[in-house]
């Protein structure tokens, strides 16, 4: 079966590509037009995700697909040094190693920290959706996740626009195929290099404590010492966050209130069932992962369930079709977040580069979905809506999604309580 992942059918319902691959028994397949060998099966890509010695993240950000010369050339100046996930080995455990340091992973810490922002940017979120009767939910989600981001980080907000649309045009770059904006999205993915490098060298050099936020714990991290970390790794961890940091949780959300608004009966309990709102949350991440596809480099010939993948072979680990392998998941298609194993999903990965970023993403989904259903309760999808998805081999996100309000009053002062 051909793999199309920039086609019509995998942009809409990836799940049913998913579902025939694995139908198919096979864990592992080669797809010669992408040069791409494919690795599906929850056990197969979870061992492959953790095998840090076999499979490399050294390619992890490098394009898919081919570029032109002249794409190529604007990329050669782009000099991020290799941390977080495109670093292998010691250099990877030592920036692991800053990231658990400054980084809060669990719940607890992750509500003490950001627990107070994220709300915040919840209500004006839904502040922006009851503005008007008719909207569009992606925008608004994009805004959402992309303000914690600039706030999380201490970036100001007026960057957000700049880092929407280089962000972007760094995911068109890798992930998918544009060879008509190649050039351009070359520029605009080196400029949001430039845009985190200048901020974090401006900061470092101005001293004085260094100021608040991820950049200035990292500065205050590194503590001046450049085997600890050096600026430029301080900088391209930076990168890493400001794109990792809200191109997914953009798309998870979009997931997650589409999930809720299809099914009636679902959205008003999210506002006021915390038990239904983290099931809800974790069967999102299963059903449709922000994250459903991501690449390795086989450092060496790996047999994988008795197929044999020759080094130096670029794998795309099919997260999604893990998340749908019936051999974990029974009826993996159906939206079930009373399901047994819920856990056990891959999208944020697993073993050494598992996200760092999963409790905050955690805390963006449920603080969102619960300020919404509680101030907009007859917020509905439009009629006629339809499934659409931006073209990647990687990130998921809905290109548009949209709603009605339903024009009844925006329940700011609603009782917490369920009346
Ligand atoms: C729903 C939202 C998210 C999803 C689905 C997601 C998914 C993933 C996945 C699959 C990986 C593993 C990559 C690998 O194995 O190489 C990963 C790693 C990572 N994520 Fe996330 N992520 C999300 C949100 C975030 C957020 C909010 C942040 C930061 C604020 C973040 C920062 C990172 C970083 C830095 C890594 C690399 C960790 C390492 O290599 O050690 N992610 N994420």
């Amino acid at each position: 079966m051909r793999f199309a992942p920039f086609g019509t059918q995998y942009t809409s319902e990836p799940a049913e590509t998913w579902q025939r691959i694995l139908a198919g028994g096979h864990a592992v397949s080669h797809d010669p037009e992408l040069g791409l060998w494919l690795i599906t099966g929850h056990d197969t890509v979870r061992g492959v995700l953790a095998d840090t010695t076999r499979f490399s993240n050294a390619a992890t950000l490098a394009p898919v697909m081919p570029v032109s010369a002249e794409a190529g050339h604007v990329l050669a100046a782009f000099d991020a040094p290799a941390v977080t996930t495109t670093a292998d080995g010691p250099q990877h455990a030592r920036i692991r190693a800053v990231l658990r340091g400054i980084f809060p992973t669990t719940a607890a810490r992750a509500e003490l920290a950001w627990g107070a922002l994220v709300a915040r940017r919840a209500d004006q979120l839904a502040g922006d959706i009851a503005a008007a009767e008719a909207t569009d939910l992606m925008p608004a989600a994009i805004r959402f996740s992309l303000h914690v981001i600039t706030d999380v980080l201490v970036l100001p907000t007026d960057q957000a626009g700049d880092l929407h649309a280089w962000t972007d045009a760094f995911a068109r770059l890798v992930w998918a195929h544009h060879p008509e904006t190649q050039v351009d999205d070359a520029h605009e993915a080196l400029a949001l290099w430039h845009l985190c490098s200048d901020t974090v060298t401006a900061r470092a050099q101005a001293g004085g404590g260094y100021g608040p936020g991820v950049i200035g714990d990292l500065l205050r991290y590194r503590g001046g010492d450049d085997a600890r970390l050096s600026v430029p790794e301080a900088a391209a961890i930076v990168l890493t966050i400001a794109g990792a940091g809200w191109e997914t949780t953009a798309g998870a959300l979009g997931h997650a209130l589409e999930h809720a608004l299809i099914e009636p009966g679902r959205w008003t309990r999210l506002g006021y069932d915390e038990h239904a709102l983290a099931t809800h949350v974790e069967e999102t991440l299963r059903h449709s992962p922000a994250i459903d596809g991501w690449l390795r480099v086989t450092t060496t010939d790996v047999d994988v369930d008795g197929t044999l993948i020759p080094a130096g072979s670029r794998c795309l680990l099919l997260i999604g079709a893990a998340n749908h392998d019936p051999a974990q998941f029974a009826q993996p298609r159906v939206f079930n977040p009373g399901r047994a194993r819920l856990g056990q999903h891959l999208a944020f990965g697993a073993g050494a580069h598992y996200c760092i970023g999963a409790a905050l993403a955690r805390l963006e989904l449920s603080t969102a979905l619960r300020t919404l259903a509680r101030r907009l309760p007859a917020l509905a999808l439009a009629g006629g809506y339809r499934r659409q998805y931006k073209p990647s081999v990687a990130l998921r996100q809905h290109t548009t999604m949209p709603a009605t309000t339903g024009g009844g009053p925006d329940r700011h002062s609603a009782p917490a309580a369920r009346p």
